[in-house]
């Protein structure tokens, strides 16, 4: 008996080699099935219910209607029909053994080669932020590990322009791409030699991803990558010269990745003269582009420079420009502590894993030892709570009591991780960092307290620079820091740009267009300094929205408007009593005089008694109080942008300065004496 197919047909009418290409299209759902069907006319029935089909849109659907008349169609089979036959034996491609012969390991280097796009490097103008960025956040990573103030100095120069002559003197193809030879230098601690082929050539290998701690790099990546792409796109190796000590050598070492087997090859290794005592230098050569605006390099060295005010650094852009950042302060950011995880944020199969590799340890020392804020009494509440003895040895612990363990590290009271951790820029750096970019502007400035998301440790501040050389009429200008990091891209996905987005501005004195930035002369700095920062990508290019996150941003944004709204209606309220000084000292001198004829005495004494007078008719503490750039934590030279800006202060007022300092206007004794002194006319 021939096979019947669960689908309903005979096996042996299914249709063979020929149907089978249409098969798979129409199977896939990527063509139209009329076309398809038409295609295979073998079975007559399902031609016409395809062919029937009033949107089928193929050129061969008439006249495959034409061979199989629609009266011969079995009307119970509904065109679908014809697409779930279509597919249902395929030609048997490959076998588990012939699979099996392909399955190998992918080393990281050929996965990212393909993935580049994942770290950074998905476009030439992207790829050239990203390297100089790797390698600036390693050197301000390096200097502040060994206590070192950095000096800094970055270059990038094209090699090769379109159109010009190439290395042996023959023209180069006008269209090829450009380019641009990186070199970072820094005065950090240098690199031992073994290590830096590992270091630039070898990616996933760094000091950073198994320590919580504070710091830019954390997942060992960076700037082996940045030389994977360089060797990609120029086949140039990756140049170091580093020194570890004054009297020690200086190396330079030439790399290349075997991305095959993710390690280094050294190319050329020498000892040269170097003279500094200390220090790396990288150079990396790739095909990029280099443009201004938001996301260019020049924009992420100058906000390094607000968010890293103890950095000296010195740029030579590619079109030959310098720009300079002098030190603004010798204050090194504080240590940052390494901490271990917080029991409220550890997950399961890291507590296994916790649990297996501490083969002799009892389940009370491996919490006490591998948690933060687990005290010997706390463990044993754990264990308590879990059901676990805490003299268990803690690999022997199954799953189930692991299960019961994690729920308990979950729920027990603990207290919050230690935040020396994290290190904050803090308010006063802030506004130091803030006035190297911005000049002439009113600036504040809130460092919140530590808080902590999935047991991580973070602290949240933000900085805020309004007037000065700022446009006027533009949305607010937004830099996002992570770990003093600038975050250039993806300013929409990122948690840290929806903080501000949500602050109401108008609330501040500031104009805001439903759901944009507020609108006005201000830029608006937000760091979020963590032991491991959210991202929401490999390329740490936008924070993730974590509800603890998202709370301290909106807290420290909020407290920094505030500042600036009680700023701006100080400034509003100076500019009021500002012209009501100038009308006084308008009229003063005519009235005085007018008054001196009708009474017959000198006008001059009429004029200093009004004079004298003044600072119960004008609120001259508030105009001080402008001069100064008023709100808390801020100073400055006043709100440049402020509405109704007033002029500078009459040479008259010089004659106020010598006066005892007024008494406090308004109120009812403010009344009493204007009347005394009135009398006094
Ligand atoms: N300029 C430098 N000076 C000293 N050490 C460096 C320097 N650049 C990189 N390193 C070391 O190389 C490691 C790997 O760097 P990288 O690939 O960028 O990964 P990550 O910064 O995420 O650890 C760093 O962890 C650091 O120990
Ligand atoms: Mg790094």
């Amino acid at each position: 008996m021939t096979p019947v197919h669960p689908l309903g047909y005979r096996v042996n009418e299914m249709p063979k080699k020929k149907q089978a290409p249409a098969a798979k299209p129409s199977s896939e759902g990527t063509k139209p099935v009329g076309r398809e069907t038409a295609r295979a006319p073998k079975k007559p029935g399902h031609v016409v219910a395809a062919a029937a089909k009033p949107s089928a849109p193929s050129a061969k659907a008439p006249s495959a209607a034409k061979a199989a008349p629609p009266a011969k169609a079995p009307p119970e089979e509904p065109a679908e029909a014809v697409e779930l036959r279509e597919p249902a034996r395929p030609a048997r491609r490959a076998t588990a053994e012939t699979m099996a012969t392909r399955q190998r390991d992918i080393s990281v280097s050929e996965f990212f080669t393909k993935n580049r796009h994942l770290l950074g490097f998905d476009n030439p103008a992207k790829s050239l932020l990203t390297t100089v960025k790797e390698a600036v956040d390693n050197s301000l990573d390096a200097c502040e590990e060994a206590g070192i103030l950095p000096d800094l100095r970055v270059e990038i120069h094209e090699v090769q322009a379109p159109g010009s002559k190439g290395e042996k003197g023959e023209k180069t193809n006008p269209n090829a791409p450009i380019r641009y030879r990186v070199s970072v230098e820094d005065n950090g601690p240098g690199i031992v030699k073994p290590q830096i082929p590992k270091i630039f050539a070898k990616l996933l290998y760094g000091s950073k991803f198994h320590r919580l701690k504070q710091s830019r790099g954390q997942q060992g990546i960076g700037i082996s990558a940045a030389g994977l792409y360089g060797q990609l796109t120029t086949g140039k190796p990756v140049t170091i010269v580093s020194k570890t000590g004054k009297g020690r050598p200086a190396f330079r070492i030439e790399l290349r990745i075997d991305t095959k087997r993710n390690q280094p090859d050294v190319v050329s290794d020498e000892t040269v003269e170097w003279d500094k005592d200390h220090g790396t230098k990288v150079e990396i050569e790739l095909v990029a582009l280099y443009r201004g605006g938001r996301t260019s390099v020049d924009a992420y060295l100058e906000q390094t420079a607000v968010a890293n005010p103890h950095l000296a650094l010195h740029y030579v852009s590619p079109k030959g420009e310098t720009m300079d950042f002098p030190r603004v302060s010798d204050a090194l950011p504080r240590e940052a502590q390494e901490i271990k995880p917080h029991p409220h944020g550890v997950e399961l199969g890291m507590l296994l894993s916790m649990l297996r590799d501490s083969p002799g340890k009892k389940v009370k020392q491996v919490l006490m030892d591998d948690f933060s804020r687990v005290t010997s009494s706390v463990a044993d509440t754990i264990c308590a709570m879990a059901k676990v003895s805490a003299k268990a040895f803690a690999a022997s612990v199954d799953h189930e009591g692991a299960e019961r363990l994690h729920k308990a590290l979950g729920e027990v009271k603990l207290m919050a991780p230690s935040a020396s951790s994290v290190v904050p820029i803090g308010e006063e750096l802030l506004v130091e960092g803030l006035k190297r970019r911005f000049k002439n502007a009113f600036y504040v400035s809130t460092t919140r307290p530590p808080s902590v998301y999935r047991g991580n440790p973070f602290v949240v501040e933000v900085g805020l620079a309004y007037g000065g050389d700022l446009p006027l009429e533009e949305p607010a200008e937004i830099m996002r820091f992570a770990n003093r990091v600038p975050l250039q891209y993806q300013p929409k996905a990122c948690a840290i740009s929806e903080s501000i987005y949500d602050t109401n501005w108008k609330a501040y004195g500031l104009t805001q267009p439903r759901g944009s930035l507020p609108v006005g002369p201000l830029a608006i700095v937000v760091h979020l300094a963590s032991v491991w920062v959210p991202f929401t990508s490999e390329a740490k290019e936008a924070v993730a929205h974590y509800d603890e996150l998202m709370r301290e941003m909106k807290l420290a944004v909020q407290e920094c408007g505030r500042k600036l709204g009680a700023h701006l209606r100080a400034a509003e309220r100076a500019a009021s009593e500002h012209k009501r000084l100038g009308l006084f000292q308008r009229y003063i001198p005519e009235v005085s005089a007018a008054l001196g004829s009708i009474l017959g005495s000198p006008a001059d004494k009429i004029e200093q008694a009004f004079t004298n007078a003044l600072p119960n008719f004008v609120k001259l503490a508030e105009l001080e109080d402008k001069g100064n750039g008023g709100g808390e934590g801020g100073e400055g030279g006043g709100a440049g942008g402020a509405p109704s800006d007033p002029p500078p202060p009459p040479s008259s007022m010089a004659s106020m300065d010598s006066q005892p300092p007024p008494p406090p206007a308004g109120g009812g004794k403010g009344k009493k004496k204007r009347a005394e002194q009135l009398n006094l006319i």
